[in-house]
């Protein structure tokens, strides 16, 4: 394990102004969503989508990793070029899923527990042969009557931990990533109350495994109502409850928080974002750590729905997702603004990259 090598490259993934795309979503999701959106659900048509993604020009200034599946990683786009080289030309990570899913945990009815960890030694060599500078494994935890139980909680913290431990023995940084689901009715502060005792057991677990905090970054989700819950918070209460969570939990030295979206909208993501991000700047002390994005659905769908599964909206699927991508990258700086959703102006981007200044820019 070169501790020096895991840090410089979690802090580049959450180096200013930037982010990560998720785009590892397996194929039976990848499957599902395409099936939603009327988009054959082929090979070719995974491809032709990872390439538009992949391929969105001046994504590189606002997003630092993507994540992969399997297939990706392996994948040449349609002209011969291998995904992970675009994403490398672009000045983006690649990185890898290396879970295998989410299982029911046995006696634990409504609960899973996430698999994967046979052979993941040899798996990871693999990956880091094919480009791979950071990992991602998601542990599921539902909320509801009874849930989560301890067992649960405890299974699956422990799977992050030895997940986390082998990427750093193989210098790949591990992102870990407990989610607590938004499906249900349950208010804010069980959220908080359970979020808390999954974090808590996720870095004593990590604790005991020795994993190196600087090496790695945190995916949480964001402290929210259910999605079912009658009464839904401001922006000001998820961003004061999540912080709040995060500072009791969280160790100062873990280099970075990514969150995921968990299923909210695109344009909620981005303003809880934002405002956490405010809050952070006003709070007494400053945050440990940056609190950036790491979203798949949050800013991969609007791209997704309006390239249909046709080429000849690519263009514009692909200025969706950069559009999203500026959004995110805003709210980094708590400068995301709702009127941006009708047009971003990149010369009042908080960190103003060069190549998005520049007039003209597609997708602008
Ligand atoms: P969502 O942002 O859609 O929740 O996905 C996060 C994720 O873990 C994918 O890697």
């Amino acid at each position: 394990m070169n501790r020096r090598r895991l840090a410089a490259t979690a802090h580049a993934l959450v180096a200013e102004g930037k982010g990560l795309l998720a785009m590892d979503e397996s194929t039976p999701t990848c499957n599902k969503r395409f099936a939603a959106a009327g988009i054959p659900q082929t090979v070719d048509a995974r491809r032709a989508y990872r390439e538009l993604l992949v391929t969105t020009p001046g994504l590189g200034d606002c997003i630092s990793g993507a994540i992969l599946y399997d297939e990706t990683i392996r994948q040449q786009d349609s002209h011969g070029v291998l995904m992970v080289e675009r994403l490398v030309a672009a000045g983006i990570m690649p990185g890898i899923k290396v879970d295998t899913g989410a299982k029911p945990l046995a006696l634990h009815p409504g609960e899973t527990v996430t698999e994967g960890l046979d052979g993941l030694r040899d798996r990871l060599a693999d990956y880091a042969l094919l480009g791979a500078r950071f990992a991602k494994w998601r542990g599921v935890i539902a909320l509801g009557q009874g849930l989560p139980s301890m067992a649960c909680i405890r299974a699956n913290a422990q799977a992050l931990a030895r997940y986390a431990a082998l990427c750093q023995e193989a210098d790949i940084v591990p992102i870990v990533e407990p989610e607590v689901l938004m499906t249900g009715n349950h208010t804010l502060a069980r959220c908080q109350a359970a979020t808390a005792d999954v974090l808590a057991a996720v870095f004593d677990e990590l604790a005991t495994q020795g994993v190196a905090l600087d090496g790695l970054i945190l995916k949480p989700n964001m402290v929210l109502d259910g999605l079912d819950c009658p009464e839904q918070a401001s922006l000001e209460s998820v961003a004061t409850a999540t912080i709040a969570c995060l500072l009791e939990h969280v160790p100062a030295g873990v280099a970075g928080i990514a969150f995921l979206s968990g299923g909210q909208s695109a344009e909620l993501a981005s303003a809880r974002l934002n405002a956490m991000n405010i809050q952070a700047q006003y709070a007494w002390q400053q945050l440990p750590w940056p609190l950036v994005f790491s979203f798949a659905r949050a800013i991969q769908q609007p791209a997704l729905d309006l390239w249909h599964g046709d080429a000849s909206n690519r263009q514009e699927a692909q200025e969706a997702l950069l559009h999203r991508a500026l959004c995110n990258h805003a709210a980094l700086r708590g400068q995301y603004d709702a009127s941006m959703e009708d047009h971003v102006v990149p010369d009042a981007l908080p960190f103003r990259p060069a190549r998005l200044a520049a007039p003209g820019h597609p997708g602008l």
